[in-house]
Order: structure tokens, then sequence, then C-alpha cells
């Protein structure tokens, strides 16, 4: 389609199945001329879908616990291989919340699985940056993006844990941000994107309810994962150097709305 990413290389983590947001972030990554590798849980992998998309977009798939530093060590050390060299980008598009797939409530929740769900869904930010920067992987002016949701910021009683594990998140792209961008020029985000109809989106309860509202209450109505494909790769181009330590709404408006009549009259 264009060439906004031309020469670049990053490697995007995530992608499940075509629903997922880091699905289409690989396309448009790819059609924007950069090269990745794809990754993600090895018991993801085993799904098998990933390897179309790997096909599609002539890419490796390296598996890699987000959560297992020895596995990111040998991703980072395997991704330069394939490169020939450090890389451009990275795509974090990890969630999942113990607490809710086990539908324990907010109010009784065990203790154990929500320190894994912050591992999983935000520590692993971490130490997916601290195990590139250890490896100096990352090129000068480069970019680290991590995908996050307003719940951080606002209630939506079903979220339960993972609004805690997006603050955290949040918070970690703004302190790792100052360090790599005042030793390397390199940037990191968080998007804070609408809800989307994704295996870890409907696993949510009542998730429909709220993408419904959401819907109606953005005045551009809910950001597809298109949009935030593009959104992402507006973030890994050169066009975007100067933009760092934010959390981005990727949302239609929704961020911004107190009231809407559309919601009202219904
Ligand atoms: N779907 C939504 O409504 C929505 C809204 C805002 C933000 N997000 C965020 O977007 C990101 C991507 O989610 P999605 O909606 O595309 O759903 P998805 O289920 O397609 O993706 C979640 C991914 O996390 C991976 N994962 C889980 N544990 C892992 C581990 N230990 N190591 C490596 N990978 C692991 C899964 O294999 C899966 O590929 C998540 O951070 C999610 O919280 C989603």
């Amino acid at each position: 389609m264009g060439n906004l990413l031309a020469g670049k290389k990053g490697i995007i983590s995530g992608a499940l199945n075509s629903e997922s947001i880091a699905w289409k972030v690989a396309e448009r990554c790819v059609e924007e001329g950069a090269q990745i590798v794809l990754t993600n849980a090895p018991v993801a992998m085993r799904m098998g879908e990933i390897n179309s998309l790997a096909e599609k977009c002539n890419a490796p798939v390296i598996g890699a616990d987000a959560t297992s530093l020895e596995d990111l060590e040998k991703l980072f050390n395997s991704s330069m291989e394939h490169f020939g060299g450090k890389f451009d980008f990275v795509l974090h598009s990890i969630g999942m919340s113990v607490n809710v797939r086990k539908g324990k409530a907010y109010t009784d929740l065990n203790y154990d699985w929500m320190q894994k769900t912050y591992d999983v869904s935000a520590v692993s930010f971490h130490k997916m940056m601290q195990t590139m920067w250890k490896l100096d992987a990352v090129n000068d002016w480069g970019s680290i993006v991590g995908l996050s949701y307003i719940a951080a910021q606002r209630v939506f009683p079903d979220y339960s844990e993972m609004a805690e594990s997006k603050a955290l998140l949040e918070s970690i792209a703004r302190s790792f941000g100052y360090h790599y961008g005042t030793a390397k020029k390199v940037r990191v985000n968080t998007i804070s994107q609408s809800p989307t109809m994704t295996t870890a989106g409907q696993g949510i309860k009542g998730f429909m309810d709220f993408f419904n509202y959401a819907d109606k209450m953005s005045p551009l109505g809910n950001a597809s994962a298109e949009g935030c494909a593009n959104y992402c790769v507006m973030l890994f181009s050169d066009l975007s150097r100067y933009v760092t330590m934010q959390n981005l709404y990727h949302d239609g408006g929704f961020s911004s709305m107190g009231m809407s009549p559309a919601l009202i009259e219904q």
C-alpha cells in the first residue's frame, strides 16, 4: 500500500487469530514495507493459526512466554540474527486475567492469580524492554507500543483486575520511556483502544453490552482493530518521532464524552 515503514524491522507479539489486534498490525506493517518477526506464547502457537499469518507476512514465528526472561532473551537474539542486526519497533499486544477467566469476583480475588495477571499483562512489558535494553537490540529512534484500555482511568466493573494491569502498563511506558528516550531516542507509548471483538475482549463478562455502549457514546463510533493497526503504523513510522511517554486514546472520542443524547434516547 505504501512505504511508511520501508527499511524498518519490528517484532509483533500477540497475534492469536485473525481477530487479534496484533494480526492486523502485522499485516499493515508488512503492507507499509516493514520486515517483521511474529511471537506468541508457545501454548497459543500450538493452535497453529499464526502460521498462516507468518506465511502471508513472510515472517518467522518465534515462541516466547512474555513472562520468561530466558524466552525473551532468545526471542530478541534470534530476531537480531534473522534481521542481521538491531530492530526498530516492537508491539506488546498481550493481556490475560486469571481471575476473570476463572470467574472470580473483584471483591473475592485470588492474589496468586492476580500476580500472574500483572506479570502477563503488564510486567511483561517491562521485561521485554529491560531485555532489549540489556541486549542493546533497538535502533536509535525506535518505537515501542503497548495496548491499553480506558479502565486504567475509569471504572468498568467487569474489567476487574485488568484495570490495575493497564494502569501499571501505562506507568511502565512512561517510566521506561524516560530511560529509553534519554539513552537511545527510543520512544515508548501506549494506545488506549476501544472495545474490540477479539478473544481477549470477549472474555470480559458483558462485553457486548459495553461494546455497544461505547459505540453509541463515541462520536466516531468504536475504533476498529484495523484502525488501531493504522495508528500503530503511524507510531512506528518516522512521522511520530517526538511522541513518547504518552497514553494515546484511539477510541472514536469516547474518553472525552460526558453524556450522549443518543444513549439517553435509548
Ligand atoms: N479487545 C479489546 O477490547 C481491547 C481493548 C483495549 C485493549 N486491548 C488489549 O489489546 C491487547 C491484545 O488483545 P486482543 O484484544 O487482540 O486479544 P487476543 O486474545 O487476540 O490477544 C491477546 C494475546 O496475548 C497473548 N498472550 C497471553 N499470555 C501470554 C504470554 N504469557 N506470553 C506471550 N503472549 C501471551 C495471547 O496468546 C494472545 O495472542 C491486549 O493487551 C488487550 O488487553 C484489547
